[in-house]
Protein backbone atom coordinates (compact mmCIF):
# COMPACT_ATOMS: atom_id res chain seq x y z
CA UNK A 1 0.00 0.00 0.00
CA UNK A 2 1.27 3.52 -1.07
CA UNK A 3 2.16 5.69 1.21
CA UNK A 4 -0.81 8.38 1.52
CA UNK A 5 1.14 11.83 2.71
CA UNK A 6 1.96 14.90 0.98
CA UNK A 7 3.99 13.46 -1.75
CA UNK A 8 1.33 10.75 -2.81
CA UNK A 9 1.62 10.04 -6.50
CA UNK A 10 3.21 12.99 -7.18
CA UNK A 11 5.82 12.89 -10.04
CA UNK A 12 9.61 13.01 -8.98
CA UNK A 13 12.33 13.03 -11.26
CA UNK A 14 15.86 12.74 -10.33
CA UNK A 15 19.17 12.43 -12.14
CA UNK A 16 21.81 10.22 -11.51
CA UNK A 17 19.64 7.99 -8.96
CA UNK A 18 21.09 4.57 -9.46
CA UNK A 19 23.96 4.50 -6.54
CA UNK A 20 25.32 6.96 -3.96
CA UNK A 21 23.32 10.11 -2.94
CA UNK A 22 20.71 10.00 -6.32
CA UNK A 23 19.34 6.75 -4.91
CA UNK A 24 19.14 7.34 -1.60
CA UNK A 25 16.80 10.35 -2.97
CA UNK A 26 14.96 8.11 -4.95
CA UNK A 27 13.92 5.74 -2.25
CA UNK A 28 13.31 8.35 -0.22
CA UNK A 29 11.36 9.71 -2.20
CA UNK A 30 8.93 6.40 -3.29
CA UNK A 31 8.97 5.89 0.06
CA UNK A 32 7.00 8.62 0.42
CA UNK A 33 4.37 7.46 -1.84
CA UNK A 34 5.86 9.21 -4.78
CA UNK A 35 6.23 8.22 -8.43
CA UNK A 36 9.37 8.56 -9.15
CA UNK A 37 11.50 8.57 -13.08
CA UNK A 38 15.77 8.44 -12.80
CA UNK A 39 17.90 8.20 -15.02
CA UNK A 40 21.75 7.05 -14.96
CA UNK A 41 24.23 5.72 -17.30
CA UNK A 42 24.85 2.36 -15.45
CA UNK A 43 22.43 0.17 -15.79
CA UNK A 44 23.24 -2.89 -13.32
CA UNK A 45 22.58 -0.62 -10.68
CA UNK A 46 19.88 1.05 -12.11
CA UNK A 47 17.62 -2.00 -12.29
CA UNK A 48 18.83 -2.76 -8.84
CA UNK A 49 17.89 0.58 -7.58
CA UNK A 50 14.62 0.11 -9.12
CA UNK A 51 14.08 -3.16 -8.03
CA UNK A 52 15.68 -2.35 -4.45
CA UNK A 53 13.06 0.70 -4.27
CA UNK A 54 10.10 -1.13 -5.17
CA UNK A 55 10.16 -3.55 -2.64
CA UNK A 56 11.29 -0.90 -0.08
CA UNK A 57 8.42 1.10 -0.80
CA UNK A 58 5.84 -1.13 -1.34
CA UNK A 59 4.41 0.06 -4.63
CA UNK A 60 5.43 -0.39 -8.13
CA UNK A 61 5.79 3.39 -9.70
CA UNK A 62 9.95 3.71 -9.84
CA UNK A 63 11.18 4.01 -13.25
CA UNK A 64 14.89 3.68 -13.95
CA UNK A 65 15.84 4.93 -17.69
CA UNK A 66 18.70 4.28 -18.71
CA UNK A 67 20.25 7.68 -19.88
CA UNK A 68 23.80 9.57 -20.71
CA UNK A 69 23.21 12.36 -19.31
CA UNK A 70 26.41 13.51 -21.30
CA UNK A 71 24.40 13.12 -24.38
CA UNK A 72 22.02 15.68 -25.60
CA UNK A 73 19.83 13.18 -27.13
CA UNK A 74 19.31 10.84 -24.30
CA UNK A 75 18.55 13.79 -22.29
CA UNK A 76 15.77 14.71 -24.87
CA UNK A 77 14.73 10.71 -24.85
CA UNK A 78 14.30 11.00 -21.02
CA UNK A 79 12.39 14.36 -21.08
CA UNK A 80 10.46 12.65 -24.04
CA UNK A 81 9.58 9.70 -22.08
CA UNK A 82 8.25 11.89 -18.39
CA UNK A 83 6.48 13.55 -21.32
CA UNK A 84 4.62 10.66 -22.90
CA UNK A 85 4.02 8.55 -19.60
CA UNK A 86 3.25 11.35 -17.20
CA UNK A 87 2.77 14.89 -18.66
CA UNK A 88 3.85 16.27 -15.37
CA UNK A 89 6.63 17.02 -12.70
CA UNK A 90 6.02 18.05 -9.57
CA UNK A 91 9.83 17.62 -8.06
CA UNK A 92 13.22 17.63 -10.21
CA UNK A 93 16.41 16.68 -8.59
CA UNK A 94 19.46 17.46 -10.48
CA UNK A 95 21.73 15.43 -8.61
CA UNK A 96 24.13 13.77 -11.08
CA UNK A 97 27.55 15.07 -10.86
CA UNK A 98 31.54 13.56 -11.78
CA UNK A 99 34.54 14.63 -10.19
CA UNK A 100 37.45 14.22 -12.06
CA UNK A 101 39.64 15.16 -9.80
CA UNK A 102 40.72 17.77 -12.55
CA UNK A 103 43.57 19.95 -10.58
CA UNK A 104 44.92 23.41 -11.16
CA UNK A 105 44.23 24.98 -14.51
CA UNK A 106 48.22 24.16 -15.27
CA UNK A 107 47.63 20.26 -14.69
CA UNK A 108 44.43 20.01 -16.57
CA UNK A 109 43.65 20.17 -20.98
CA UNK A 110 40.44 21.70 -21.52
CA UNK A 111 38.66 18.34 -22.19
CA UNK A 112 38.67 17.56 -18.85
CA UNK A 113 37.02 20.27 -17.80
CA UNK A 114 34.66 20.23 -20.93
CA UNK A 115 33.08 16.54 -19.70
CA UNK A 116 32.40 17.83 -16.47
CA UNK A 117 31.13 20.46 -17.28
CA UNK A 118 28.74 18.68 -19.70
CA UNK A 119 27.53 16.48 -16.77
CA UNK A 120 27.69 18.66 -13.52
CA UNK A 121 26.26 21.68 -15.10
CA UNK A 122 24.66 20.93 -19.32
CA UNK A 123 22.83 18.11 -18.03
CA UNK A 124 21.17 20.05 -15.53
CA UNK A 125 20.20 23.03 -17.61
CA UNK A 126 18.98 21.23 -20.37
CA UNK A 127 16.74 18.90 -18.79
CA UNK A 128 15.78 22.01 -16.53
CA UNK A 129 14.94 23.81 -19.52
CA UNK A 130 12.97 20.22 -21.00
CA UNK A 131 10.93 20.24 -17.66
CA UNK A 132 9.95 23.49 -16.91
CA UNK A 133 6.96 23.97 -19.41
CA UNK A 134 5.78 21.36 -17.56
CA UNK A 135 5.91 22.88 -14.04
CA UNK A 136 5.03 26.02 -15.60
CA UNK A 137 1.61 24.26 -16.77
CA UNK A 138 0.91 23.19 -13.38
CA UNK A 139 1.35 26.10 -11.78
CA UNK A 140 3.94 25.60 -9.63
CA UNK A 141 6.79 22.71 -8.79
CA UNK A 142 10.22 22.54 -6.61
CA UNK A 143 13.46 22.23 -7.99
CA UNK A 144 16.29 21.02 -6.06
CA UNK A 145 20.09 21.09 -7.25
CA UNK A 146 22.96 18.86 -5.89
CA UNK A 147 25.82 21.74 -4.89
CA UNK A 148 28.65 20.88 -3.21
CA UNK A 149 30.46 22.53 0.18
CA UNK A 150 33.35 22.53 -2.87
CA UNK A 151 31.22 25.38 -4.87
CA UNK A 152 32.45 27.91 -3.19
CA UNK A 153 36.36 27.27 -4.54
CA UNK A 154 39.19 24.31 -3.35
CA UNK A 155 42.56 24.22 -4.30
CA UNK A 156 43.51 21.77 -6.90
CA UNK A 157 40.26 20.78 -8.45
CA UNK A 158 38.73 23.99 -10.56
CA UNK A 159 36.50 21.85 -12.98
CA UNK A 160 34.54 20.12 -10.34
CA UNK A 161 34.18 23.08 -7.82
CA UNK A 162 33.35 25.91 -10.44
CA UNK A 163 30.70 23.33 -11.92
CA UNK A 164 29.39 23.46 -8.46
CA UNK A 165 30.07 26.91 -8.37
CA UNK A 166 27.72 27.37 -11.70
CA UNK A 167 25.14 25.41 -9.92
CA UNK A 168 24.67 27.41 -7.33
CA UNK A 169 24.36 30.77 -9.56
CA UNK A 170 21.44 28.55 -11.71
CA UNK A 171 19.91 27.97 -8.22
CA UNK A 172 19.46 31.28 -7.75
CA UNK A 173 18.71 32.65 -10.77
CA UNK A 174 15.88 30.18 -11.74
CA UNK A 175 14.41 31.34 -7.96
CA UNK A 176 14.63 34.70 -9.47
CA UNK A 177 13.23 33.83 -12.68
CA UNK A 178 10.16 31.85 -11.71
CA UNK A 179 9.18 33.08 -8.26
CA UNK A 180 5.80 34.43 -9.56
CA UNK A 181 5.17 30.98 -11.35
CA UNK A 182 5.31 29.30 -7.66
CA UNK A 183 8.20 27.60 -8.75
CA UNK A 184 11.18 27.10 -5.75
CA UNK A 185 14.77 26.03 -7.05
CA UNK A 186 17.04 25.53 -3.77
CA UNK A 187 20.31 23.59 -3.50
CA UNK A 188 22.10 21.18 -1.37
CA UNK A 189 25.48 21.76 -0.79
CA UNK A 190 26.79 18.38 0.47
CA UNK A 191 29.85 17.82 2.73
CA UNK A 192 31.10 13.85 3.22
CA UNK A 193 28.65 11.60 2.22
CA UNK A 194 29.50 8.06 2.32
CA UNK A 195 28.89 7.39 -1.20
CA UNK A 196 30.75 5.09 -4.19
CA UNK A 197 32.30 8.41 -5.31
CA UNK A 198 34.44 8.60 -2.06
CA UNK A 199 34.85 4.91 -0.82
CA UNK A 200 37.99 3.67 -2.36
CA UNK A 201 39.05 7.18 -0.25
CA UNK A 202 37.05 6.28 2.82
CA UNK A 203 38.89 2.53 2.72
CA UNK A 204 42.40 4.93 2.80
CA UNK A 205 41.65 6.70 5.57
CA UNK A 206 41.87 5.39 8.91
CA UNK A 207 39.76 8.02 10.66
CA UNK A 208 38.11 9.55 7.94
CA UNK A 209 35.89 12.25 9.25
CA UNK A 210 38.82 13.28 12.01
CA UNK A 211 40.88 13.43 8.35
CA UNK A 212 38.45 15.73 6.84
CA UNK A 213 37.64 17.47 10.67
CA UNK A 214 34.48 16.74 10.61
CA UNK A 215 32.70 18.70 14.03
CA UNK A 216 29.96 16.40 14.14
CA UNK A 217 32.84 13.26 13.72
CA UNK A 218 30.79 11.43 11.27
CA UNK A 219 31.00 11.21 7.18
CA UNK A 220 27.47 11.88 6.40
CA UNK A 221 25.22 9.41 5.24
CA UNK A 222 22.60 9.15 1.93
CA UNK A 223 19.92 9.77 3.56
CA UNK A 224 21.10 12.83 5.50
CA UNK A 225 20.97 14.13 1.97
CA UNK A 226 17.30 12.93 1.49
CA UNK A 227 16.25 13.80 4.09
CA UNK A 228 16.71 17.82 3.37
CA UNK A 229 15.25 17.30 -0.48
CA UNK A 230 12.33 16.00 1.31
CA UNK A 231 12.12 19.15 3.56
CA UNK A 232 12.69 21.35 0.32
CA UNK A 233 10.33 19.61 -2.09
CA UNK A 234 7.61 20.09 0.52
CA UNK A 235 4.94 22.50 1.96
CA UNK A 236 7.10 23.01 5.09
CA UNK A 237 9.42 24.54 2.74
CA UNK A 238 6.86 26.29 1.03
CA UNK A 239 8.70 29.94 1.60
CA UNK A 240 11.75 29.06 0.96
CA UNK A 241 13.43 29.56 -2.55
CA UNK A 242 16.95 30.87 -4.13
CA UNK A 243 18.57 28.87 -1.07
CA UNK A 244 21.91 26.62 -0.71
CA UNK A 245 21.13 24.32 2.33
CA UNK A 246 24.70 23.46 3.49
CA UNK A 247 24.49 19.62 5.14
CA UNK A 248 27.75 18.68 6.48
CA UNK A 249 28.04 17.79 10.04
CA UNK A 250 29.63 21.21 10.68
CA UNK A 251 32.35 21.15 8.31
CA UNK A 252 32.39 24.56 6.94
CA UNK A 253 31.38 26.58 9.94
CA UNK A 254 34.49 28.09 10.67
CA UNK A 255 36.77 27.77 13.44
N1 LIG B 1 29.61 12.01 -1.96
C1 LIG B 1 29.98 13.22 -1.55
O1 LIG B 1 30.73 13.36 -0.57
C2 LIG B 1 29.47 14.45 -2.26
C3 LIG B 1 29.76 15.70 -1.69
C4 LIG B 1 29.30 16.86 -2.29
C5 LIG B 1 28.53 16.77 -3.44
N2 LIG B 1 28.25 15.56 -3.99
C6 LIG B 1 27.45 15.55 -5.20
O2 LIG B 1 26.36 14.66 -5.05
C7 LIG B 1 25.99 14.13 -6.32
C8 LIG B 1 25.98 12.61 -6.26
O3 LIG B 1 27.28 12.17 -5.91
P1 LIG B 1 27.57 10.73 -5.30
O4 LIG B 1 28.62 10.90 -4.29
O5 LIG B 1 26.29 10.07 -4.94
O6 LIG B 1 28.23 10.05 -6.57
P2 LIG B 1 28.12 8.54 -7.11
O7 LIG B 1 29.27 8.40 -8.04
O8 LIG B 1 27.96 7.60 -6.00
O9 LIG B 1 26.76 8.59 -7.94
C9 LIG B 1 26.64 9.34 -9.12
C10 LIG B 1 25.66 8.65 -10.04
O10 LIG B 1 25.64 9.41 -11.27
C11 LIG B 1 25.73 8.51 -12.36
N3 LIG B 1 26.33 9.16 -13.52
C12 LIG B 1 27.61 9.60 -13.66
N4 LIG B 1 27.80 10.09 -14.90
C13 LIG B 1 26.61 9.97 -15.56
C14 LIG B 1 26.16 10.30 -16.86
N5 LIG B 1 26.97 10.82 -17.77
N6 LIG B 1 24.87 10.04 -17.18
C15 LIG B 1 24.03 9.49 -16.27
N7 LIG B 1 24.40 9.14 -15.03
C16 LIG B 1 25.67 9.38 -14.68
C17 LIG B 1 26.57 7.35 -11.86
O11 LIG B 1 26.38 6.18 -12.63
C18 LIG B 1 26.09 7.22 -10.41
O12 LIG B 1 24.99 6.35 -10.31
C19 LIG B 1 27.00 14.70 -7.32
O13 LIG B 1 26.47 15.84 -7.95
C20 LIG B 1 28.17 15.07 -6.43
O14 LIG B 1 28.97 16.08 -7.00
C21 LIG B 1 28.71 14.40 -3.43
Amino acid sequence: MRELGEFFDKVVVVTGGASGIGEGIVKAFSKEGAKVIFADVDKDKGVKTEVVSKEESNHQDVYFVETNLAMEKEINQFSDFILDKFGRVDVLVNNVGVNKKSGTLTDVEIDVFEEVFKINALSSLTITKQLLPLMLKNKGGAIINISSTMSVGTKNDLAYSASKGYINTMTKSLALDYATDKIRVNAIAPGVIDTPAIQPWMQQEKNPAGSKGIPMGEIGKTEDIANAAIFLASQKAAYITGQILTVDGGLTVGE
